[in-house]
């Protein structure tokens, strides 16, 4: 039983299968849910446009209360420590906290502390390590696609080493037979993970790739002066150097003529991004009707 989620590694295959099964039932209109009683709170430290308001219509989707929490005018500027701030949230009676923070392991401790009463994370991106819910919706994107992701390969391609995305589909994909490739400038390739194949070039990377997920550079976690021009001419992923028939992904947002040429989003193969979004409601729905049931709500 899901009672958090903070990472993919915590999750077992079953926990995947169901959120997969259930997200599908919402995408379907064969389940319907209704948390009533819930009160779910999203507070997010940092920018945020798919995921916020994803997991805003998905509360919506399923009649919890939502509530969103802003920093800026909240009295963490009084000097409250965030434990402090939640543990009173959690006494006014929010269930369910939904959490975007700049720090890796922020949501995972915060998880671990005791409230009030008992509370529910849900992590919605942190730091450069973790972003869970990202990993699930595209998972079921693409095998809701391919139906059977056995002996499928996939490239990743652009800022490894900053990506919380690529972080999470990387465990997930591991718990998968998908033949997982990284190709990055060595500068943004990050720490080498068992199980996956690294790349510098970016022919041998695409070559027989059934996905390419791009990603965007994270400027705003790179102290060092990157070169985008040869970031562009190395690793942009064009209507040339693209395979064909490649199911071609991005998380969002995209920086267009930067990691993907912007004549490249108009073709079929990108129609994939904007699915990836849509996809996003369904299964932030799943993970949040799983948590609520858990609690009795
Ligand atoms: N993919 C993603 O996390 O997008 P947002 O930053 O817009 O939520």
């Amino acid at each position: 039983m899901i009672k958090n989620l903070i990472d993919i590694e915590s999750l077992s295959v079953d926990d995947i299968a169901q959120i997969y099964t259930r997200a599908q039932e919402f995408e379907k209109g064969i389940r319907k849910s209704n948390h009533i009683n819930a009160n779910v709170i999203n507070m997010f430290f940092e920018n945020s446009t798919r995921t916020k308001l994803s997991f805003e219509m998905a509360e919506n989707k399923l009649n919890a209360h939502k509530y969103d929490f802003c920093a800026q005018t909240s009295s963490i500027q009084k000097g409250e420590e965030l434990y402090d701030t939640i543990n009173n949230l959690s006494a006014i009676g929010m269930d369910v906290f939904v959490m975007r923070h700049i720090e890796n392991n922020l949501v995972k401790e915060l998880s671990e502390k005791k409230y009030y009463k008992d509370i529910a994370f849900v992590n919605a991106g942190s730091g450069t390590n973790s972003h869970p819910t990202q990993a699930l919706l595209d998972f079921y994107t693409m095998k809701k696609h391919f139906m059977n992701l056995s002996g499928k390969t996939i490239t990743i391609v652009g800022d490894i080493a900053h990506s919380r995305v690529a972080k999470s589909n990387i465990a997930l994909l591991k718990k998968t037979d998908m033949n997982i490739r990284c190709l990055a400038p060595e500068n943004m390739m990050g720490e080498k993970i068992e199980g996956v194949s690294y790349f510098t070039n970016l022919k041998e990377a695409f070559e027989e790739a059934d996905i390419v997920m791009a990603l965007r550079i994270q400027r705003e976690r790179i102290k060092e002066c990157i070169d985008i021009e040869e970031y562009i001419s190395k690793y942009q992923i064009t209507k040339d150097n693209l395979p064909y028939a490649a199911f071609l992904m991005h998380p969002g947002p995209v920086n267009r003529n930067i990691e993907i040429q912007s004549d490249v989003l108009e073709m079929q193969n990108a129609k994939t991004i904007l699915t990836q979004a849509r996809n996003g409601v369904y299964v932030r729905m799943a993970i949040l009707d799983i948590i609520l049931a858990s609690m009795g709500l």
